[in-house]
């Protein structure tokens, strides 16, 4: 197994990277630093996430102290909801880039297909319908400006991968989804092996529509942490269970290396030195052919719905039509 994929900008994406969603500033600073000396080199951040002032400064910290070089990190971030307008884009990527004290980062994302006008209040109900042209326009321009090396998605479904391609003139390096045992992503699957894209160790690389990459993991424990999660997490899960006995790793281990068998890079959370240490310990053994084949008998659930989206007079009534159907 590799330690990183290639994107078909030929950038390398460490196949592992540490998510800070729900990562508190005051914490998320020691996450970093402690995952980058244990060997992460790939940090998966969002304006949302109101932490990227804290992740900055730790970057600089181990920047200038020759810790890391920054052509060896892989930092992600993301457009929020508020900021899909054009004129809006540039200046959301110019603060994250202040407050992550950077020149550019390696990948940009938008946050949700889900928008509100600028200063309004991201409730359901203040929901606008998407500009998908105009706002992919403007995360075009990042890309050409060098600000963003790649650019790309997250939380799209089949349908809204395909409306972006059909009028992206550079097409989206990566969808970011929740991905995890318990929910599978079989569509998207489907979807990329139709479009030839090969998702194994070149997940990112795809042959027609240029070059896209689709797959990248977040919530790949499950988000065992978050209450309002629905159903069972992955690390929680018998079949996952029962594999990490036999191969005598954690249920977090086995959850995260069956994503990157699949192909997938995996983001997982946590600011527990151990376990930030444990959730990278992936790549001297993996799930042998006739084990891996037992994930395909976990009862498949969307943990994370974004109920929260929905509303009787927003663009999204239910959250069907978030997820088209996928759930
Ligand atoms: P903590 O930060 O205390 O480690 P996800 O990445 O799927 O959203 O999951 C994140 C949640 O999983 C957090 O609550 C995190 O808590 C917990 N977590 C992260 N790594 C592990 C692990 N190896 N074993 C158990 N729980 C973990």
């Amino acid at each position: 197994m590799a330690y990183s994929f290639t994107l078909y900008t030929g950038a390398e994406i460490p196949s592992v990277g540490l998510g800070t969603w729900q990562s508190e500033p005051g914490v998320v600073g020691n996450a970093v630093e402690t995952a980058i000396k244990a060997g992460y080199r790939h940090i998966d951040c969002a304006q949302l996430y109101g932490n990227e002032e804290e992740i900055g400064f730790t970057l600089k910290k181990l920047l200038s102290d020759g810790v890391v070089k920054r052509e060896d990190l892989f930092i992600t971030s993301k457009l929020w909801c508020s900021d899909h307008s054009p004129e809006d884009v540039p200046v959301a990527m110019d603060l994250t880039l202040s407050n992550l004290q950077l020149d550019y980062v390696d990948l940009y994302l938008i946050h949700w297909p889900f928008r509100v006008n600028k200063g309004s209040i991201c409730c359901p109900e203040n929901s606008v319908p998407l500009d998908l042209p105009g706002t992919w326009g403007a995360m075009e321009k990042l890309y050409e400006s060098g600000k963003a090396h790649a650019i790309g998605v997250s939380n799209f479904s089949c349908k809204k991968l395909e409306d972006l391609l059909a009028i992206a003139l550079v097409p989206p390096a990566v969808n970011q989804v929740e991905c995890h045992p318990v929910w599978q992503q079989a569509k998207l699957y489907a979807l990329c092996q139709s479009k030839n894209i090969h998702l194994s160790l070149s997940v990112f690389t795809r042959v027609d529509y240029s070059l896209m990459g689709l797959s990248r993991a977040y919530s790949p424990l499950g988000s065992p942490g978050t209450p309002w999660m629905k159903g069972s997490d992955a690390i929680n899960n018998g079949v996952v269970n029962s594999i990490a006995k036999k191969l005598g790793k954690t249920p977090a281990q086995v959850a995260l290396r069956w994503g990157l068998q699949m192909g997938h890079s995996v983001l997982p959370k946590s600011t527990n030195e151990a376990r930030i240490k444990e959730n990278i310990d992936l790549f001297n053994w993996s799930i042998p052919e006739d084990l891996l084949s037992k994930f395909s008998e976990i009862k498949q659930a969307r943990l994370f719905r974004a109920d929260f989206l929905t509303h009787p007079e927003g663009i999204y009534k239910s959250v069907e039509e978030i997820w088209d159907g996928e759930i």
